[in-house]
């Protein structure tokens, strides 16, 4: 299991440092898809990154709590053991698939450079293995493909190469941060069709970073929705989807219960996240929330409203 345990990291803003996820925890399970979701701002790349202490490049800290891969923490990890956890056992596939591809090297190079990273493999065994896994993935003429440069490719067609290169060491777990933002709706779908098909052939486990609900739906097992460096509502999909319990979550899937203390329905999301440094003290979506009351200025547990795994942090959380 990957386990992500009330993870708060803090990033400098105007030479301050300020908490920009605040006790997050996450479960990831081999087999199972989870979907992290949430507005712009709200802490979900950060969060991503942390898992792999990618953040720690871009003056990102962790002031407290810890990530744990099979009951060992990444940060006490010796760099060679963290080395090898990096597409080793927990591989990223990221937004723009450009800036992670290399312009000056081959496709080929690139991807049995990763191969013979992590695999002790000959160089005609990990070549063997490139036009495997560019098989894998959907690509054509796979050959001729090793030699192509990645400004030759569509985008549709480089993430697929990043799917690809996410793949060769066999990893147990993939983080996939907005995979498919980047691509055409057409090209979008058959990506996401892709992702889900690999995990399922290879039983692994998928974190699939996203602001969109409907992908949620179709993709995941679990869902953690995050505001402003928080998570708010976590659980399985299905329990979130019949009974979204925070007022974000129900605002971001669009939906508007009728409110019986208000006797109204919840009015379209207004307003905007907070940035790192802004949250307030209390409640953080109390100042676009509708519900909000005097109870919503104090600290809000995790699961201040929880029904078995299905939590929500809002001390309104029953009023669904
Ligand atoms: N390295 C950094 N230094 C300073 N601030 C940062 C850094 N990285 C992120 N932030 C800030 O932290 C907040 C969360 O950023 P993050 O990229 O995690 O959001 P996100 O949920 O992934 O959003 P999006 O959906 O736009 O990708 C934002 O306000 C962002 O400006
Ligand atoms: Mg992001």
């Amino acid at each position: 299991m990957l386990e992500v345990r009330n993870l708060s990291l803090s990033v400098s803003i105007q030479g301050n440092r300020v908490e920009a996820v605040s006790g997050v925890s996450l479960q990831l399970e081999p087999g199972r898809v989870l979907g992290l979701v949430g507005e712009s701002g709200c802490g979900k790349s950060l969060t991503a990154q942390a898992i792999l202490r990618l953040g720690e490049f871009q003056g990102v800290e962790k002031s407290s709590g810890d990530i744990l891969l099979d009951g060992e923490s990444l940060f006490e990890m010796s760099d060679e053991q963290l080395r090898r956890t990096r597409g080793g056992h927990v591989a990223m596939v990221f937004q723009e698939p450009m800036t992670a591809l290399n312009p000056v090297f081959s496709i080929g190079s690139q991807i049995i450079e990763v191969i013979r990273l992590h695999l002790d493999l000959s160089k005609q065994q990990a070549r063997q293995r490139a036009i495997d896994l560019l098989n894998d993935v959907g690509m054509q003429n796979t050959e001729q493909l090793l030699k192509q440069y990645p400004d030759s490719l569509s985008g549709g067609m480089r993430q697929r190469v990043l799917i690809a290169m996410a793949m060769a060491a066999d990893p147990d777990y993939i983080i996939a941060d907005e995979p498919t933002t980047a691509l055409d709706v057409s090209v979008q779908k058959r990506i996401i069709a892709l992702l889900l098909n690999l995990q399922k052939k290879r039983g692994l486990g998928l974190l699939l970073v996203t602001h969109d609900f409907g992908l949620v739906a179709e993709m995941c097992d679990d869902v953690a929705v995050m505001y402003a460096g928080q998570i708010v509502e976590s659980g399985p999909v299905k329990e979130i989807f019949d009974h979204p319990s925070h007022p974000y979550t129900r605002a971001l899937m669009g939906c508007r219960p009728e409110v019986s203390q208000s006797g109204g329905s919840l009015p379209v999301i207004g307003g905007q996240v907070p940035p790192p440094g802004r949250w307030p003290t209390g409640c953080h979506f109390a100042p676009r929330c509708a519900l909000a009351d005097a109870s919503c200025a104090a600290p809000v547990a995790t699961d201040a409203w929880h029904e078995g795994r299905h939590t929500a942090r809002c001390v309104h959380g029953e009023a669904r």
